[in-house]
């Protein structure tokens, strides 16, 4: 008879943006008349740029021609991209990364999930909290994490690194050795950032203690301040002890599209086992890449006119993470976040919880957030709002939320 991975029965609830939507949709069918704006998950509004228009209509036409149609992609994604990616990414930023360090994917969430596979399930993870949920509800499906303790909404076998107002939202080299180290820069959700050298430390320390670093920087596009780093692989010494991931989803609107890729640098080493090649072996066997056209909408996003067409879209996100700034700034909000990040997180009023703000949020001013303790115990208390909506919206719901 078989039996079920009993993991997924540890899972407190359902995914944090799948309740949000149940509970949005329940809220809906009751009030068909009210118009509810969602500064909820982090979801694009803008439509993708023209030059990545124009490239997928090109791709289409060539898979509509036998000389020029395309198949399965090659494992790591077609070359064009990585090239792309490399040069653009990395090398204009004085990182030397080669095309087969680089693997094309379907986004950085599956990525940040599926990265477990290679390491051994008695591994001790240490995340962020408040966190992305992606990581530690994967690592718990696969059974590295312990049990989940109801009362301290805790992993038994999880570091927690609290990153609070106290630490200015960033975490602190935690006192139990962790094996792998989840670091999220611009951080989802608290829309902080660290400097290159407060960086340079994690990875000092990862390679003192023989720990791995999975390092999302999926806004990476979002950082406004000269100081903060836009890639790990600026620290030195990473190349040995960090994955880089990253997306197209948020600096290119890519979201519904789905592209993203991971780095894996050749020395990262654990002992003579090369990650990339495990890496390899894994996209080979269990991925069959992401879609040619999409991979040729993505490289057009390299090209002068797409940096500046996704540049004019990250702008205009920015300047509502401003707004809202700003705004809740100026009602009595405690706000941070919206910098460097298209993350507002906000501490409720009244001390009410999380989900009690959400609550009055979507009833009172028909707008949906994220409450912060969707992401983790220390998220208690605080609440999280996407500058992903159009303007017109950001600002009619800053209005509902000022009148509340
Ligand atoms: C979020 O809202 O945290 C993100 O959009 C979720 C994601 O990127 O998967």
């Amino acid at each position: 008879m078989y039996k079920i991975n009993d993991n997924y029965l540890k899972l407190p609830g359902s995914y944090l943006f799948s309740t949000i939507g149940k509970k949005v949709r329940a809220y809906k069918a009751a009030n068909p008349d009210r118009n509810v704006i969602s500064l909820g998950i982090g979801d694009v509004a803008l439509p993708l740029a023209p030059v990545v228009i124009d490239a997928m209509h090109g791709a289409v036409d060539e898979m509509s021609k036998a000389e020029t149609f395309k198949g399965y992609a090659p494992d790591l994604g077609y070359e064009f991209l990585r090239q792309a990616i490399a040069d653009n990414d990395y090398k204009a930023r004085g990182v030397d990364i080669a095309i087969d360090e680089i693997f094309i994917s379907d986004g950085a969430k599956s990525d940040s999930g599926n990265i477990g596979d290679i390491f051994s399930v008695d591994n001790k993870i240490a995340v962020c909290d408040p966190v992305y949920p992606v990581y530690v509800d994967t690592n718990a499906m696969s059974g590295r994490t312990g049990d989940y303790i109801e009362e301290t909404q805790r992993w038994s076998n999880v570091i927690y690194m609290p990153c609070t107002k106290d630490t200015n939202f960033a975490p602190e080299i935690p006192n139990e050795e962790p094996d792998i180290i989840y670091l999220c820069f611009p951080n989802n959700p608290t829309g902080s950032t660290i400097t290159k050298d407060e960086l340079q430390k994690w990875v000092d320390y990862a390679i003192k203690i023989g720990a791995v670093i999975i390092y999302d920087a999926a806004y990476e596009a979002y950082i406004s301040e000269e100081n903060v780093p836009h890639t790990i692989y600026e620290c030195e010494g990473a190349k040995s002890c960090a994955i880089e991931l990253r997306s197209f989803s948020k600096n290119a609107g890519f979201t519904g599209t789905r592209l993203g890729f991971t780095v894996i640098p050749k020395e990262l080493k654990s002992g003579d086992v090369s990650l990339n090649s495990l890496w390899a072996r894994r996209h080979g066997t269990k991925f069959n890449g992401a879609p040619y056209i999409i991979q040729k909408a993505g490289a057009a996003i390299y090209t002068e006119e797409g940096k500046k067409q996704t540049a004019e879209q990250v702008a205009y996100y920015m300047n509502n993470a401003r707004v809202i700034r700003e705004s809740l700034t100026e009602a009595g909000y405690s706000v941070s976040g919206g910098v460097n990040a298209p993350y507002i997180w906000l501490k409720t009023p009244d001390n009410m919880t999380s989900w009690e703000f959400f609550d009055l949020l979507l009833e009172k001013a028909n707008v949906v957030g994220t409450p912060g303790s969707g992401f983790g115990p220390s998220g208690e208390g605080y609440f999280r709002l996407t500058a992903f909506g159009s303007y017109e919206n950001t600002l009619k719901a800053l209005e509902k939320i000022k009148a509340l």
